[in-house]
């Protein structure tokens, strides 16, 4: 938790491999992943680490237009080697855990946020992943959604085992959390 500019994003994206830091290294289970020294993994073990035990929710649920939420769903399980009808099997149970499963074949533009916002949630647990961070995942909707969402992202990630390092300016988000880290001009107090 920290005010605008504090650095949450910042932080998040190093923290899941998808910005390299700057100085200093990050460390999980023991292995370093990425550190500004140049030690760590190397570029294509990194992507492939976070690929598969890492995910990632945004703020604006970006997706791929082109395929639909299903298909947007299965598209991290593939790229990690999953066959196709596994990451089918898979991303059709978790839209159905996010009450999508009749959403699955839609045009991703005729979503609403929150449904995107859900989708998103199912694909950043597609993979088993260890950890997923979320960076202000409710910032683009209304309370009611948005508490929807949270359930959602809290439940789900606790069913699949993945830590939740969740970003936000909210109390009342904040309030959900096993523990609470504030950061303040780029530092954890
Ligand atoms: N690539 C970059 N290079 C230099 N400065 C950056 C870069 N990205 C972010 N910053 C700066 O680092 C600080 C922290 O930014 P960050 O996006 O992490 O904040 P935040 O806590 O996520 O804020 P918000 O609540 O507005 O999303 C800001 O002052 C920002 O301008
Ligand atoms: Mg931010």
């Amino acid at each position: 938790m920290g005010p605008s500019g504090s650095g949450k994003s910042t932080l998040l994206h190093v923290a899941a491999l998808l910005d390299p830091p700057s100085s200093g290294s990050v460390w999980l289970d023991g292995t370093c992943l990425s550190a500004a020294d140049g030690t760590g993994l190397d570029d294509d073990a990194r992507s492939l680490f976070r690929l598969r035990r890492l995910g990632f929710v945004h703020q604006t649920y970006p997706m791929v237009v082109a395929l639909t939420p299903l298909e947007n769903v299965m598209l991290p399980a593939e790229y990690a080697g999953m066959d196709r009808a596994a990451a089918r099997t898979r991303a059709v149970d978790l839209l159905a855990r996010v009450g999508l499963a009749s959403h699955a074949n839609r045009d991703v533009r005729t979503l609403s946020g929150g449904e995107r916002q859900r989708v998103a949630i199912a694909r950043a647990l597609v993979n088993r992943p260890v950890a997923v961070f979320a960076d202000e995942p409710t910032a683009a909707l209304d309370t009611t959604t948005g508490a929807q969402v949270l359930d959602l992202l809290f439940a789900e990630s606790r069913a699949s085992g993945a830590a939740l390092v969740l970003a936000t300016h909210d109390p009342t988000v904040a309030a959900r959390a096993d523990h609470l880290l504030r950061l303040s001009g780029g530092r954890l107090g």
